[in-house]
C-alpha cells in the first residue's frame, strides 16, 4: 500500500489507508472521557499531528513505539486545527517500506560540492594540510560507519533531515569563512576555527540515530564529542601542540553557549555565535515554510510574521 500524502489526508472527512511513519513517542493525556494519544506523522517535508481517541487502537503504538505503519486516518479540525483522526494503525508488514523513505534527505550532491567549494575557500585563507588530515581522519573513522554525513543535525529543530549535520557544519563553514575575511586577525587561528566548527556537533553521531533520540541520548553530544575527540589526542597534539587540543575541547565544551557550560575561550565564544545564526536562521525558514498561514510563532517573541509582501 502507497504512502499517505500528509496533506492530502487533511481534507476534513476525508478517509485514507496507507503507510505512515512516527519518529517521535506519541504523548497520551488525558482528556473529558478517556485517555486519548496525540503524536506526529512524518513524511518528507510533511509533519502533521494526529490523535487517537480508543485506547485498545493507541496500544498497538505504545507497544511498538517510534517506526511505520499502516493507518487508516481522517482529515478532522478542531477550533481551526486541522489533524488526522486515526481510526486503525498496526506495524507495517511490508519490508519493502522503510522509515527512510519517509525522511527527508539533504541531496548529496549538494554536499559534496558545497564542501568542495568550502574546502578551497579556507584552504586559501590558511588551513594547512595537517588540519584537514586530522579532520578527514576523525569525521571519516570507520567506527562511526559514515554517520557523520547521514545523521540530522536534531531530532525536532533545525535540519532534522538525513545528512542535517554535515549541512549544517557546511552552513556553518561559510559562515565562518565571511567572518575570516572581515577579521584578519583571525586568518592565525584560522585551523582552530575550521577544526571547532567540524567537530563542534560530531557527538551527535552518538546523540542520535536516524533521526531519533539514541539509547544514551542523557550523555549530551558534547560530552560524547569530547570521548570521541579524545582518540585522536595525540595525534592533534604532534601536528599542533596541547594548548590547541584544549582549544578544541572547549570549544566542544563550550559551543552552547548560556545554554549549556558557559564559553571559556574566545574560539568557543566565536563557534557559539556562528552556531546560533546558522541553526536559528534555517529554523525560522524552516518554520514560516512550514506554517499554513505563514505566520510563525517564537517563545520568547510570540507572533512573526513571514516574508511575503
Ligand atoms: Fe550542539
Ligand atoms: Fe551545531
Amino acid at each position: 500500500m502507497a504512502i499517505i500524502d500528509l496533506k492530502d489526508a487533511l481534507t476534513r472527512g476525508q478517509r485514507t489507508k496507507g503507510s505512515v511513519c512516527i519518529t517521535q513517542t506519541p504523548q497520551v493525556r488525558s482528556g473529558k472521557k478517556n485517555d486519548f494519544m496525540v503524536g506526529r506523522f512524518v513524511n518528507q517535508d510533511q509533519d502533521v499531528e494526529f490523535k487517537i481517541w480508543d485506547e485498545y487502537i493507541y496500544g498497538q503504538v505504545l507497544e511498538y513505539g517510534t517506526g511505520v505503519y499502516q493507518a487508516d486516518v481522517e482529515g478532522s479540525e478542531f477550533n481551526g486545527q486541522q489533524y488526522l483522526t486515526v481510526h486503525r494503525i498496526e506495524p507495517e508488514l511490508d519490508p519493502a517500506i522503510k522509515k527512510e523513505d519517509f525522511l527527508e534527505k539533504v541531496p548529496s550532491d549538494n554536499i559534496m560540492l558545497m564542501w568542495k567549494e568550502i574546502r578551497k575557500q579556507l584552504t586559501a585563507l590558511g588551513v594547512k594540510q595537517e588540519c584537514w588530515n586530522l579532520i578527514d581522519a576523525i569525521i571519516n573513522a570507520p567506527e562511526l560507519e559514515g554517520r557523520f554525513m547521514t545523521e540530522g543535525a536534531a531530532v525536532s529543530h533545525h535540519d532534522s533531515l538525513i545528512g542535517g549535520l554535515v549541512h549544517h557544519t557546511l552552513k556553518m563553514l561559510r559562515i565562518l569563512i565571511t567572518l575570516v575575511k572581515n577579521n584578519d586577525y583571525l586568518k592565525d587561528h584560522v585551523d582552530l576555527l575550521t577544526m571547532g566548527v567540524f567537530l563542534h556537533d560530531i557527538g551527535k553521531v552518538f546523540e542520535y540515530n536516524e533521526l531519533e533520540m539514541g539509547p544514551y541520548w542523557y550523555a549530551n553530544h558534547r560530552v560524547r564529542g569530547i570521548e570521541y575527540v579524545s582518540k585522536f589526542k595525540d595525534d592533534i597534539i604532534a601536528a599542533y601542540n596541547e594548548a590547541f587540543y584544549r582549544q578544541l575541547q572547549s570549544i566542544i565544551i563550550g559551543h552552547h553557549g548560556e545554554f549549556g557550560d558557559r564559553p571559556t575561550t574566545v574560539a568557543a565564544g566565536i563557534v557559539h555565535y556562528i552556531d546560533t545564526v546558522e541553526s536559528q536562521v534555517t529554523e525560522l525558514i524552516d518554520l514560516e515554510k512550514k506554517s499554513s498561514d505563514k505566520k510563525i510563532y517564537i517563545r520568547d517573541w510570540g507572533y512573526l510574521a513571514g516574508l511575503d509582501y
